[in-house]
């Protein structure tokens, strides 16, 4: 068999082992994992696989099939930048419920690996724009991407820079609260992917601490309300620009408390009594229904 051949039906096997790990069953989704080439965003290998319990492991050589496992991948070894765990993704963007023809933003586009899943989603008549913050990075997405003619990549802090009405905000680094661009730019039925984080580091392979840990939310707008849901817990790296310390504090009070799977609602307000608040900083507030 050729090699071309052998790889697509790796690339069949990892997407249906990494939906099948948090059990999403979304064919289009699939479809996009096994279409798209994880080697083209990571440079050439071989490849640094980080592990959770501490060190990092070689790929053997630079065959791309070390790639096709449920893994983060490293990119910039001093800053613990990794490609994301791709089922840890794969729910996240399954949540984010993408149809063809949707405006798409991607805070935190790294190499571009999810931004060309993404892409996929949206389809030809759709349109995602990727932002990353890291000059260098955003120069790889761009040329990783360069085939993907309905991506745009903007080099920026993504918490800050306008972008078009957004059907989806998918954002990639961790937060202590939404930005108020993030939800203004979101249109009716819009859906933002938002990764609440402490401040502390936590992993045995991060001596730089900059690993930290929360939980993934889906903020629904409906007209003039947010709906608001918990999608999983998260490990990954600060969002640049959309942390500020009251939010890290109550953020940090609410997930002492437990109860966050209750959320339901997000309110841009401080109006709302404190028993139905999961978490409450000033101007806004994660609140059960
Ligand atoms: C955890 S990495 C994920 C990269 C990519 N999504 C992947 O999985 O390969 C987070 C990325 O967010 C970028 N980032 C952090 N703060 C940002 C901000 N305010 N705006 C845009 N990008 C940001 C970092 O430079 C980094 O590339």
């Amino acid at each position: 068999m050729e090699r071309v051949q052998e790889l697509a039906i790796i690339r069949r096997a990892y997407a249906k082992q990494i939906l099948a790990a948090v059990q999403i069953d979304d064919p289009a989704l699939e479809l996009a994992f096994s279409q798209v080439r994880r080697e083209d965003f990571l440079g050439p290998g071989p490849w640094v696989i980080p592990r959770w319990s501490g060190g990092c492991l070689p790929t053997p050589s630079a065959d791309p099939v070390y790639l096709y496992i449920d893994n983060v991948v490293q990119i910039i070894a001093e800053r613990h930048l990794n490609n994301g765990q791709p089922s840890a993704h794969a729910k996240w963007i399954a949540s984010a419920s993408i149809k063809p023809g949707e405006h798409v933003v991607h805070v935190g586009t790294g190499t571009g690996y999810y931004t060309a899943i993404m892409s996929h989603l949206a389809g030809p008549s759709g349109e995602v724009t990727g932002i990353e913050l890291d000059a260098d990075l955003a120069a790889r997405a761009k040329e990783n991407l360069s085939s993907f003619a309905n991506v745009r990549i903007v080099i920026g802090n993504g918490a800050a820079i306008p972008f078009e009405a957004a059907d989806v905000v998918y954002v990639n680094a961790g937060v202590t609260r939404p930005a108020d661009l993030w939800l203004d730019s979101l249109t009716y039925g819009g859906r933002l992917i938002l990764p609440l984080t402490t401040n502390e580091g936590f992993l045995a392979n991060d001596p730089a601490n900059v690993q930290r840990r929360g939980a993934v939310f889906r903020i629904e707008r409906r007209t003039h309300e947010f709906l608001a849901q918990w999608v999983s817990p998260v490990a990954i790296i600060p969002c640049e620009g959309a942390r500020d310390e009251t939010s890290e504090a109550a953020r940090a009070e609410a997930f002492k408390k437990g109860g966050w799977k209750r959320v339901a609602r997000l309110y841009r307000n401080e109006d709302v009594p404190a028993e139905r608040c999961w978490l409450r900083a000033p101007g806004w507030c994660l609140a059960y229904d």
